[in-house]
């Protein structure tokens, strides 16, 4: 008789199962400060919460399709209906139901780093092939760098993602190296999950009604502020949104998710509050910390935002241990660019953000 570890699938075979530890940490501390997972400190609104228990006594129900919410969606868009919006469990989902759909064992997925870690994941669970290209670290910023990009592609190349804003580094690419990229036909997915800190203005959706191969990602994790609720979804054209459904899991957004999301998207209110909000703190903690010496802060357009303490002569996890000490959980970066200071927040409420202020200027000033 065979072991049973013979019958895995190679690539499936030694991968460990995906746990957040800060997530953990947070959930069985939660006194602790959760500044590092890009959440949104707000709970959900009167309305959310409204449609939250409303159809917690239908779950009983299996859900259906989804055309209101999808048209909805649509709706805000301005796409033409709801065969061009495909839903998820979280976008995430939506990363794996596309990727299965494109990528064999052995074919390419083009990333551009640093990023979002669940496109490798997913890359790497059926057999891909993941090549990351580093954004270009220059006078204090890291950039969008689409020649490299494009001459990373490979006849296996068969997806190419970028997170626009990027997480995180909190910037947006040049809409011009977009269409270069979509150029190309290859299936080409941008990852809007932060862009309504900035508004759907900055959106590349109008990219879907010219090319196929293009798909946008969107999430109401972040601005929307319901993480916990799991519910994204994608955008593109109607024949490749209709293909790429065929593979989804069936019921694969509940009940619950499904009508609270057309709550979520119709409180308008909610999310202008939200959004104002992020978007003064973020820049209230860059202006408070932009005289530290030697620390460097990455301008954000989205609900965090990346330090690069290197020139301090201090690292990133000594900056991430230290505001543990002092109840905040900060987010660590790996070293990159030969640099080893880096770290990110999450943007928290107004007296958590006024503590990590604190927390940073002592750590690098003490
Ligand atoms: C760039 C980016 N895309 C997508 C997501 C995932 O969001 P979801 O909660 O919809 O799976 C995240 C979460 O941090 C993210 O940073």
């Amino acid at each position: 008789m065979k072991p049973i570890e013979n019958y895995f699938v190679p690539w499936v075979k030694g991968i460990p199962m995906y746990v957040s530890s800060h997530i953990e940490l947070a959930w069985r501390q939660p006194d602790l400060h959760r500044m590092m997972s890009n959440e949104n400190p707000w709970e959900p609104s009167l309305m959310v919460q409204e449609a939250i228990n409303k159809y917690g006594k239908l779950a009983n129900r299996y859900p259906d399709q989804g055309l209101v919410v999808r048209s909805k969606i649509a709706d805000i868009n301005g796409v033409a209906g709801p065969e061009n919006v495909m839903l998820g469990n979280g976008s995430s989902e939506i990363f794996d139901n596309i990727f299965r759909c494109f990528l064999q064992p052995g074919e390419e997925v083009i990333q551009h780093t640093p990023c979002f870690g669940i496109y490798k994941l997913r890359c790497n669970i059926l057999g891909g092939k993941l090549v990351s290209v580093p954004m270009v670290y220059k006078e204090e910023q890291l950039l969008f760098d689409t020649n490299a990009i494009l001459a990373a592609i490979t006849d296996k190349t068969k997806i190419i993602v970028v997170a626009n804003p990027n997480n995180p580094t909190g910037n947006f690419m040049a809409p011009t190296d977009f269409i270069r990229i979509a150029d190309k036909g290859i299936p080409f997915i941008i990852d809007e999950a932060y862009v309504e800190f900035s508004g759907l203005g900055k959106s590349q959706v109008e990219l879907i009604k010219k090319y196929k191969n293009v798909l946008i990602t969107r999430t109401l994790s972040k601005a929307y502020g319901l993480a916990g609720l799991r519910f994204g979804y994608a955008l593109g054209d109607k024949d490749v949104i209709g293909q790429i459904s065929a593979a989804l899991f069936p019921w694969n957004v509940g009940t619950i998710p499904m009508w609270v999301a057309l709550a979520a998207l119709e409180d308008v209110e909610a999310l202008q509050k939200r959004v104002n909000f992020n978007n003064s703190e973020v820049d209230f903690i860059q202006e408070s910390l932009g005289d530290v010496p030697g620390l460097i802060i990455f301008h954000s357009h989205s609900n965090y935002i990346l330090f690069d303490g290197t020139d301090t002569g201090k690292s990133g996890d000594d900056m991430v241990a230290f505001a543990l000490e002092k109840g905040l959980i900060f987010r660590p970066q790996k070293p990159m660019y030969g640099r080893d200071g880096w770290f990110r927040l999450t943007l928290g409420r107004k007296e958590e953000n006024r503590m990590a202020i604190d927390t940073i200027r002592e750590f690098y000033t003490q």
